[in-house]
């Protein structure tokens, strides 16, 4: 912590916690325990971006892409979400957390909707830090989403083509409650985005780490807000402008 500047914080980090798989082989184990080590993790980030005063952090913890993984595996994931939801509801009202969530919330199964509607209603009026899970979600498709309201809205005059601007796009994706990532931590060492986020990622700093996920500590939240605040961010200016402007 004493590298990192308190001043200079990304006010939203992403993550796409990859590498759980390869962590359970790597310790002969079956995958659903490198799933299970891997929420550990997520405790410790989110206990940790509360601590140093992230306003928002977003976890890729579900893509629609895997739906099509093994059943058991799916199962094995949605268990440990709800153990998630329920162990970690009163740390949440402790400290200020609010859960939001984005993605197709509706294709999950009962008793894990209900345990997030629960969840989410519990700590919608948190103040200190929003905790965004994506469940179930792809960046293509909540594009087409979008899209489909915004039609919709066309159809009956709410919205007209010579309004439509960026930001007014921005506010029918499943993100409007929060503003585009500073900082996406992609973990294993791969170097994709997969869906995650795609237009809301068009300036957001990419940090990529070979650490696997269930073994992303402190130490390496760190370690990538520290390479974040050592760049400079232009968007799309030059070096000049932005010291001048
Ligand atoms: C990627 O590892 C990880 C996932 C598909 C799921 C992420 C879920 C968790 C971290 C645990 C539960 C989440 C919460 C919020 C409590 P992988 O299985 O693709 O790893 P591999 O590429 O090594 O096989």
């Amino acid at each position: 912590m004493e590298n990192i500047d308190l001043k200079k914080l990304p006010r939203h980090i992403a993550i796409i916690m990859d590498g759980n798989g390869r962590w359970a082989k790597e310790h002969f184990l079956g995958r659903i325990l490198g799933h299970r080590k891997g929420a550990e993790a997520v405790r410790v980030t989110v206990r940790t971006c509360r601590e140093i005063g992230i306003e928002y952090l977003t976890l890729y913890a579900f893509s629609v892409e895997n739906w099509l993984r093994p059943v058991e595996e799916v199962e094995g994931l949605m268990k440990l979400l709800g153990e998630f939801l329920q162990a970690e509801l009163q740390e949440m009202l402790d400290n200020d957390i609010r859960l939001t969530t984005i993605g197709d919330i509706e294709t999950l199964r009962e008793p894990l909707k209900k345990l997030l509607r629960k969840t989410m209603e519990a700590t919608a009026h948190n103040k200190g830090m929003v905790l965004n899970l994506a469940l179930s979600y792809g960046g293509r498709d909540e594009i087409i989403g979008a899209v489909k309201k915004i039609l919709k809205d066309s159809a009956t005059g709410k919205v007209t083509s010579s309004q439509m601007t960026k930001e007014l796009f921005s506010s029918y994706l499943q993100t409007s409650h929060t503003p585009d990532p500073d900082l996406l931590i992609r973990t294993s060492g791969e170097y994709r985005l997969s869906n995650f986020l795609l237009w809301q990622a068009a300036y957001t700093e990419f940090y990529f780490t070979d650490v696997l996920w269930p073994d992303f500590g402190r130490k390496d939240l760190f370690e990538a807000i520290t390479a974040y605040q050592a760049r400079e961010r232009r968007f799309g200016l030059t070096s000049e402008q932005l010291r001048n402007g």
